[in-house]
């Protein structure tokens, strides 16, 4: 790899190289997870059939075409294909020495958050996921080779140099373990939603919480029996229950401590979405403990990929939480005092329609 195709390649965000036709000459792999299109498909085709924006940009545009300026367009909501628009911040600039070519970089914005709910998801930094699973995959590869290698060598050495050929292939080992989550992380199956009721999914994974990572902890039921169906994929709201579950049980003092698990209605809860259609969440499900609250210095970022205040946390699974809920049409929030942390899922009520209970 060329260093010119190296940073091309590891650009954080969205980046598009655009010809004189306007069209997508090149595109590097975070674009490629922003638009859920390969390079190839992008290929040749007109970009502004790609990139849907939501404010007229033409003239604006073709001025910063015709006299080789930059153009900056803040807060427009951009999307594409097959993903909805997300508030975004917009970048063009003509190609140094290449004449009719522009370099066109989106840069998503954090989701608004809601008011007065404390700390809400970031947009779980999408484009350092698209990054971090490429990452995972050209890692991989070399690191089969070292150990392979460290195994190979470790044939004829004497039983003090062996150890240190045995530390490389454990801890190439373990590497390649975590790489694998992070591919997981990027490989989330899109969900399969149906009407479910939220509290046989409690009820699975309170059980399994209790014969496991939460066998020292109490776990207290407080339900609201009447509440209607949601509409979501039940695996993946298993994973989430489960996620949010084992992250208090793990906060907790290891002698124990209580989790309450609380389910209500509310009906005031809306939400805008970036595409400007608006969905009502009025189910809420609370997991709510008495440990010692979240690390003051993570608070704003537990949702983010890779932030982990524990020693041997990957900081996976709250993005991954905010990954489903997120996919799931859901809002996730907390609030966190020592003593007290409330995670709270709000999530959609099953289309009439659909609802046979
Ligand atoms: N209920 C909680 N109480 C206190 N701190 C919490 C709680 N839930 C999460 N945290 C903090 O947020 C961090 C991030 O959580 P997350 O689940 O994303 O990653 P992790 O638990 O560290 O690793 P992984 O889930 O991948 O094993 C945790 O390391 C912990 O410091
Ligand atoms: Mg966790």
């Amino acid at each position: 790899m060329t260093k010119t195709s190296a940073i091309w390649a590891s650009l954080p965000m969205p980046a598009l190289l655009i010809g004189p036709e306007d069209t997508i000459l090149d595109c590097n792999p975070a674009a490629e997870t922003f638009l859920n299109l390969s390079t190839k498909a992008l290929q040749d085709t007109p970009v502004w059939d790609r990139i849907a924006v939501n404010v007229s940009i033409e003239d604006a545009y073709a001025r910063a075409r015709r006299d080789e300026t930059p153009l900056y367009i803040n807060d427009v909501e951009a999307g594409g294909g097959e993903r909805p628009p997300m508030v975004c911040n917009i970048q063009i600039a003509p190609l140094q020495g290449a004449p009719g070519h522009m370099i066109l970089i989106i840069s998503p914005r954090e989701l608004a958050s809601r008011a007065n709910s404390g700390q809400t998801t970031k947009a779980a930094a999408k484009s350092a996921i698209g990054m971090s699973e490429m990452l995972a995959h050209e890692i991989k590869n070399p690191l089969a080779g070292i150990t392979g290698a460290a195994q190979l060598l470790s044939m004829n050495l004497s039983k003090d140099d062996k150890e240190l050929t045995d530390l490389i292939v454990d801890e190439s080992r373990r590497i390649v373990k975590l790489l694998e989550q992070v591919e997981q992380f990027g490989n989330l199956r899109p969900p399969q939603r149906k009407p479910v009721n939220i509290h046989d999914l409690l009820d699975r994974t309170r059980k399994s919480a209790a014969v496991g990572f939460g066998a020292h902890m109490k776990l207290v039921e407080d339900y609201d029996p009447s509440l209607p169906l949601t509409y979501v994929d039940p695996d993946q709201l298993v994973q989430v229950l489960l996620n949010l579950l084992k992250n208090a049980s793990q906060a907790a003092d290891p002698s124990g401590g209580t989790i309450r698990i609380r389910t209500y209605y509310e009906h005031s809860l809306r939400m805008r979405r970036a595409d400007g259609t608006g969905s009502k969440l009025p189910l809420q499900v609370e997991i709510i403990d008495d440990g010692p609250g979240l690390p003051p210095d993570l608070a704003s970022s537990i949702f983010d990929p890779f932030v982990s205040g524990r020693e041997n946390g990957t900081g996976l699974g709250l993005a991954l939480v905010s990954k489903i809920i997120n996919e799931n049409d859901g809002w996730i929030a907390v609030d966190s005092v020592p003593g007290k942390t409330v995670f709270r899922l709000s999530l959609p009520v099953a289309p009439k329609e659909l609802r046979t209970e």
